[in-house]
C-alpha cells in the first residue's frame, strides 16, 4: 500500500499522481492501481512516469469511473499499486528518439533519464504538460502543439526510436520505421501499446495483440512491441 503525496491536475484532465513507498521498475513498466474497495472490480493499468528515491509518479488522463477516482485523490489517502508489471523498453545504446503523443509521453520521462542526451519529442493536441522536466536529460527537446509530432522526427537520423501515443500515431511511426528501414537506413522503433486490460498479469488474454508470430498478450509480452512485430487491423 502506498500513501499519496501529491495529486496535481496539470491540464484539463491530465493529473500528475506522487506516491510514497518502495517502488521501481523498468523503462515502460506499468502497475496495476487502485484506490478503491470492491468495486470497480478491476484496478487500472498506469505506466511508471519516474521513479523517485522514496517513491513513484503517474502522469494520467481522466477518461472513465477508475481514473475519475483517481482524480479525487488528496494528499495523505492510501492506494495500492501492484507491479511493476509487463516487458518494457529495452536498455539501449546509440542514437535515441523518444517520442510522445499527448498522455503517451507518460513513460517517457523515466526514459529520457536513463538514457541521458537522447532527442526528446513530444506532441499535444491542445495545452502541453510536464514538457520542462525532460530538459535536463533531453539533448534537443521539440514540443509540437496542434500539429503531428512524428513529422519533426527523421526515422534515419537514429538506430532507436520510442513510441507512445494514440493507435494512429503507433501506425504512422510503424510506416515511417519501415520507410527508413527500406530507403537504407534500419532503425529500432519500439512501440507501448495502451491494449484494454482486465487482470494485468497474463492471466485473461483480455490484452491481446495481433504479432506477426501470432496472437500475445500486452501485459506480460509487451506493453513494448518491436513495430514491425506488430500487426495492426485498423
Ligand atoms: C500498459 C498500459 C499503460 C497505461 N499507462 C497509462 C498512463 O500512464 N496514463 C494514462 O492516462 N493512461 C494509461 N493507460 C490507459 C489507462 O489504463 C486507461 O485510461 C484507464 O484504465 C481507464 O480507466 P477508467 O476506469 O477511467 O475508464 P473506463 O473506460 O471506465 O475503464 C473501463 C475498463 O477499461 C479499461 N481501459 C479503458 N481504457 C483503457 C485503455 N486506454 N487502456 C487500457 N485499459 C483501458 C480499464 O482499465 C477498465 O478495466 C495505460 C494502459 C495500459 C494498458
Ligand atoms: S490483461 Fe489479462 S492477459 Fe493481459
Amino acid at each position: 500500500m502506498g500513501t499519496v503525496i501529491s495529486n496535481e491536475r496539470l491540464a484539463d484532465n491530465v493529473y500528475h499522481l506522487r506516491v510514497s513507498g518502495d517502488y521501481g521498475g523498468e523503462m515502460g513498466q506499468f502497475y496495476m492501481l487502485r484506490a478503491w474497495g470492491a468495486y470497480p472490480v478491476l484496478s487500472r493499468p498506469l505506466s511508471i512516469h519516474q521513479v523517485e528515491d522514496n517513491g513513484i509518479e503517474f502522469l494520467y488522463h481522466v477518461v472513465g469511473e477508475g481514473t475519475e477516482l483517481f482524480a479525487q485523490l488528496t494528499p495523505g489517502d492510501d492506494i495500492n499499486l501492484e507491479g511493476p508489471f509487463g516487458s518494457g523498453f529495452p536498455a539501449v545504446t546509440g542514437r535515441v528518439a523518444l517520442v510522445g503523443g499527448g498522455i503517451g509521453i507518460a513513460p517517457l520521462l523515466y526514459c529520457a533519464r536513463e538514457i541521458p542526451g537522447c532527442d526528446v519529442y513530444l506532441g499535444f493536441s491542445r495545452e502541453p504538460f510536464r514538457t520542462e522536466e525532460f530538459r535536463p536529460y533531453a539533448a534537443k527537446l521539440t514540443v509540437d502543439v496542434g500539429g503531428l509530432i512524428l513529422d519533426n522526427v527523421d526515422f534515419a537520423e537514429y538506430d532507436h526510436i520510442f513510441v507512445c501515443g494514440p493507435h494512429p500515431m503507433l501506425k504512422a511511426a510503424q510506416l515511417k520505421g519501415i520507410a527508413a528501414a527500406t530507403s537504407g537506413s534500419p532503425v529500432n522503433v519500439y512501440l507501448s501499446l495502451e491494449n484494454r486490460m482486465a487482470c494485468g498479469i497474463g492471466a485473461c488474454l483480455v490484452c491481446s495483440v495481433s504479432c506477426k508470430d501470432g496472437q500475445r498478450k500486452a501485459c506480460a509480452d509487451g506493453p513494448v512491441f518491436l513495430a514491425e512485430e506488430v500487426v495492426f487491423h485498423d
